[in-house]
């Protein structure tokens, strides 16, 4: 056998790990014996003698939407966390006013920020992920939204946003919906409307809100009948972050509700942006290893440490031979049908974009694979796919907790073109309508999306 130690290159970042010791099972292709293991490309030498080396990477899946605006990137270089600075980003003293509702560490926080807004009140129950707030953003009030009231304004609030739990409506979880005991919460989002009246509501949650069911009605219709009877005229979209400049697909669906009857604009969703640069290799392929939180990586059993190793780059579970899964995964491969053909182990190519991130991170369950390394993505990393700066960093107990606080935060970039397009609302900017391009006198192009067709 090769020496486990191999491999290690002076400097790397497979230095900075502790190393591990474990027994691959001849099932697993192993002799029994313990061996050291890195987490890092060493693993990959450590088990290269017993028969696991994984395939040849597949070809790279350069989407043609990604090649035709690397050009355009390459002369207008906009990385998804430039416009959050490379230092703490200060809030605008006479900002627009929001209320930021399960706030997480604060990426949508961060987004509104970048955009001119002033967060004048901030809540989460979890103790770690205010931590993060803290450490980044400023002031948080600790607590669970049920014991807590909603803080007294001295003028009208200007946006209140709300990304109540999405793990009762979320396919990655049980999907138990209203049942879950945290699937009422968003009623709390509302009692903060009717307290707070803000001139514009912004509510973030996962696609599954649109099928959850609440006494045999659709919980989404309840949310926007209570929106309009408070005098907010809606919007809904589902929104893929990785057409608003987020290195990561990620689908979340937008409620924007605006008061009716007043001076402001109406809105209207970000227009899509090109995707050049968004590429996992792009976005962090070039991480210094001393950046903050590029050391921590979570701790796999030895399991899915081989099971991951046998994937390339670009490949999934079924690139691992039937042999060597466990009974569990060869059951499931032998009724793809009944499991929806899961794609387990998803190691996503350098050139492709990353899929979501997610709050439980299981190996099995998200494209967690590091495309070109024998190992997961490390917490700096996702929060790069996430689209956070490198100065914001991650706090909390343990490397589970940032992994969770991030997978459950809304892209800060993402949140950053939402919050522009609110700003136009506060603005009271009104769509140009067909007399003005008129009065221009040019010919209309297909790309003036922006018009407003008067009847
Ligand atoms: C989907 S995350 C929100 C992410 C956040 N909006 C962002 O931009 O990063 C939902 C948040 O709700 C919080 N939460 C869950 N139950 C809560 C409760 N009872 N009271 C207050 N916050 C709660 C969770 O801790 C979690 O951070």
């Amino acid at each position: 056998m090769t020496q486990p130690f191999q491999g290690v290159q002076e400097g790397s970042m497979a230095q900075s790990f502790k190393p591990f010791y474990a027994n691959f099972s001849p099932q697993l292709g192993g002799d029994g014996k313990e061996i050291k293991c890195y987490y890092v490309s060493t693993v990959v030498n450590a088990v290269s003698d017993i028969d696991v080396q994984p395939k040849r990477a597949r070809k790279a899946p350069v989407s043609s939407s990604i090649k035709k605006s690397s050009e355009e990137f390459k002369s207008n270089k906009d990385r998804p966390w430039d416009v959050f600075g490379d230092k703490r980003l200060k809030e605008k003293k006479n900002g627009y006013t929001h209320v930021s509702l399960f706030s997480g560490v604060g990426g949508l926080d961060l987004g509104f920020r970048a955009a001119g807004f002033r967060t004048v009140w901030a809540n989460d129950i979890d103790p770690d992920a205010c931590e993060t707030f803290r450490e980044n953003l400023g002031e948080i009030e600790e607590g669970d939204i049920r014991n807590i009231k909603f803080p007294k304004l001295d003028q009208q609030l200007d946006v209140l946003s709300a990304g109540f739990p999405c793990q009762p409506f979320s396919n990655a979880g049980s999907r138990r919906g209203v049942d879950d005991s945290r699937g009422d919460l968003f009623n709390y989002a509302l009692d903060a409307v009717k307290a707070l009246k803000p001139k514009v509501v912004l509510f973030e949650n996962v696609r599954g809100l649109l099928s959850a069911k609440i006494a045999k009605k659709f919980l989404i219709e309840e949310i926007l009948r209570q929106l309009h009877n408070e005098g907010y005229d809606c919007q809904l979209k589902l929104v893929d972050a990785s057409n608003h400049r987020v290195a990561q697909r990620r689908l979340r669906l937008l409620i924007v509700g605006v008061q009716r009857d007043s001076d402001l604009g109406p809105f209207r969703y970000p227009q899509e942006k090109h995707k050049a640069g968004l590429t996992i290799g792009e976005t962090i392929l070039n991480i210094p290893v001393d950046l903050p939180n590029q050391n921590e990586l979570m701790q796999l059993n030895p399991q899915a440490i081989m099971l991951g190793l046998m994937v390339p780059e670009g490949g999934s579970w079924k690139d691992i031979p039937y042999d060597k899964l466990p009974e569990r995964l060869k059951y499931i491969s032998r009724n793809m049908e009944k499991y929806r053909w899961p794609k387990f182990y998803a190691r996503f190519h350098r050139n492709d974009i990353a899929g979501t991130v997610t709050a439980a991170f299981k190996p099995e369950n998200a494209g967690v694979w590091h495309p070109i390394e024998s190992r997961v993505f490390s917490v700096r990393e996702i929060a790069r796919i996430q689209s956070f700066p490198d100065w914001f960093v991650f706090g909390g107990r343990n490397i589970k907790s940032k992994y969770q606080q991030i997978g459950n935060a809304v892209p800060p970039r993402l949140a950053y073109e939402v919050a522009l397009e609110i700003v136009n609302v506060l603005e009271g900017h009104k769509p140009r309508t067909l007399s003005d391009f008129l009065k221009e006198k040019r010919p209309l192009r297909p790309s003036d999306k922006a018009i407003h067709y008067e009847p």
